[in-house]
């Protein structure tokens, strides 16, 4: 196995059903979080974590994603001809990112069915998966910590965070045999167990780095919930053959396909923006005191 992580497949065909009415016609990957979509994040992200070839598995009715991380040669020109140098560099910085390549999957037969899709693309290499609706704006600390588990052991590595109290059974959850500091060897997977039968705290976040075992897992998956070929059953098959790694981490980051989050992730990052950041926190002030709430 060539052992190097620097593919990401970013899994954006599901219907968004979360965010209506905003995703009747519009892909929630394309909401935008301060001044860009949310996918550009979560590509920025994995940028930032060393990888430079982007798959993302869309669907017929979000063109928009495509469009977004390819050149539109008459916006060029034009901010070319009126001198925007600044607006034009950052349209064009958006395609240098990385090399973009789109697979369309017609029917959203599931998340382990889109990842499924990448199988071609990826072949015998490790490689990224990144959940476009959450934002992990870390730098892309995370993934490459998560990229150097996979790459020092040869067993995939997933994201897990610790939830407090019975919210847990709204998730998938990971047992583990053996933690050292922030990593542990998992041993169980379970989606959303009741509160009592959950095997730990550890909540399964939405990143992950797969050696390609996870495809013949997958090719054996049936269809479970909802009808829907589940990542997490494909992903329980890969616990003992060859075996699953957890990095236990520190923020939770933001959950952008939830209305609630997705404006939790505008404030507190447009806050944390060089060019926003002192006016976003005085327009709060300002509307806290005049609804009396300070
Ligand atoms: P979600 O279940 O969170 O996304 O799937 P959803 O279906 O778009 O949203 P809601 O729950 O109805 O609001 C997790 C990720 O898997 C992708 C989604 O696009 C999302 O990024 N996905 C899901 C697919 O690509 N294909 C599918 O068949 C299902």
């Amino acid at each position: 196995m060539n052992s190097k992580v620097r593919t990401a497949v970013i899994p954006a065909a599901g219907l968004g059903t979360r965010f209506l009415p905003a995703t009747k016609a519009q892909a929630k990957e394309m909401l935008t979080v301060v001044d860009r979509p949310s996918i550009q994040w979560v590509v920025e992200e994995a940028v930032a974590a060393g990888i430079d070839d982007i798959l993302i598995i869309t669907s017929p009715s979000k063109k928009g994603v495509e469009d977004h991380f390819d050149r539109i040669a008459e916006l060029e020109q034009l901010l070319e001809e009126k001198g925007k140098h600044d607006q034009l560099a950052e349209v064009r910085r958006i395609t240098d990112l990385a090399t973009f390549h789109f697979t369309r999957q017609g029917t959203p037969l599931g998340l382990g069915h889109a990842v499924g899709m990448a199988a071609r693309h990826v072949g015998d290499k490790p490689f990224a998966v990144l959940l476009p609706d959450e934002l992990m704006p870390d730098g892309g600390a995370t993934l490459r910590r998560m990229i150097d588990v996979t790459e020092t052991t040869g067993e995939s590595c997933i994201s897990l965070y610790e939830v407090d109290g019975p919210d847990i059974s709204n998730y998938g959850v990971a047992g583990y045999s053996e933690r050292d500091g922030d990593l542990v060897t998992i041993d169980q997977l379970v989606e959303k167990p009741a509160y009592e039968d959950a095997p730990s705290n550890l909540k399964v976040t939405g990143r992950y780095i797969f050696t390609p075992d996870i495809f013949a897992k997958l090719d054996k998956t049936e269809p479970g919930r909802g009808g829907e070929i589940q990542l997490t059953d494909a992903m329980a098959m890969l616990i003992g053959d060859p075996g699953m790694r957890g990095l236990v981490i520190k923020e939770a980051g933001y959950d952008a396909g939830q209305k609630l989050d997705w404006l939790r992730a505008n404030i507190e990052l447009s806050l944390d923006d060089p060019e926003l950041g002192a006016g976003v926190a005085e327009m709060i002030t300002s509307i806290a005191r005049t609804r009396g709430l300070t």
